[in-house]
């Protein structure tokens, strides 16, 4: 089946991490061309070299953003549309955690986390909204997380990533009149290498394994796939969705 997305221009913000990687590997090998922004300027050309071993002829563009700053998100969008051309779909991914039960949390922690997943793609999908009603056709796709049902110690994360599905429907409604679809992504426990890594690995796989239904933990393909069906021919009359990447949960 052809996912109709050879040719198209994709930004995938915290494109130097482990999901942002992998959802990279799967446009490239649908023959879109991607712009990896990433505050981590390093690790996004890491992830750009790493890419360009696997398909060398890959159109891949590396640069440092920050998605909390307006004139960064605007200065990388010019530059990936300079590099690469318009920009078909923008895929907000970059985002984190700063855990702590709410009455010890940091203001500090409670405002980045915000900043960044939450007011960052509010940032990036202005940079891009503009171009794609001029052309008729647009692919968002926001980075939120099974936290978004509320965790302990992650006050300021769960809102964000709850935040994010309010303005996934809301933009989905402003934006649709223009063929653009917006649409979220909310996985489980994914087993990447920085979670691999953390001392209480065993517990926090163990813990997942007893409550997920699907015998293993997500891996970071399972949610780039996900990413792939709304951004495909696939997703195209589907709009303001969240699709769960949990293995059932
Ligand atoms: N890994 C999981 O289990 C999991 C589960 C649910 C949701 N998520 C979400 O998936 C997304 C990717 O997570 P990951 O596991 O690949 O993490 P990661 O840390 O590997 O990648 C995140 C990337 O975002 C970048 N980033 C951080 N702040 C930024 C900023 N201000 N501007 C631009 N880039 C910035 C980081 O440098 C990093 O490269 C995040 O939004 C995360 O909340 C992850």
């Amino acid at each position: 089946m052809d996912m109709g997305l050879s040719g198209r221009v994709a930004i995938i913000t915290g494109g130097g991490g482990a999901i942002g990687r992998s959802i990279a590997r799967l446009l490239i090998d649908e023959g879109a061309s991607v712009a990896l922004l990433d505050i981590n300027t390093e690790a996004a050309e890491q992830a750009k070299q790493a890419l360009l071993a696997d398909s060398p002829t890959a159109t891949i563009f590396a640069r440092a953003c920050d998605i909390t700053d307006k004139a960064s998100v605007a200065e990388a969008t010019a530059a990936t549309e300079t590099a690469l051309g318009p920009v078909d779909i923008l895929i907000n991914n970059a985002g984190f955690s700063r855990d702590m039960y709410m009455l010890k949390m940091q203001d500090e922690d409670w405002d980045v986390v915000h900043d960044t997943v939450l007011k960052g793609t509010f940032h990036c999908c202005r940079a891009v909204l503009p171009g794609m009603m001029e052309r008729k056709w647009g692919r968002i796709v926001n980075m939120s997380s099974m936290a978004h049902l509320g965790n302990k110690g992650q006050t300021n994360y769960s809102s964000a990533k709850a935040g994010l599905l309010g303005l996934t429907n809301a933009l989905a409604r402003e934006a649709g009149a223009f063929n653009i679809t917006v649409n979220a992504v909310a996985p489980g426990l994914i087993a990447t290498p920085r979670l691999r890594a953390r001392k209480d690995f065993d517990k926090l796989e163990a813990r997942s394994l007893a409550l997920t239904p699907l015998p293993r933990l997500g891996l970071t393909e399972d949610v780039a796939k996900a990413v792939l069906f709304f951004v495909s021919s696939m997703g195209d009359f589907i709009s303001a969705q969240c699709m769960n990447v949990t293995g059932g949960r």
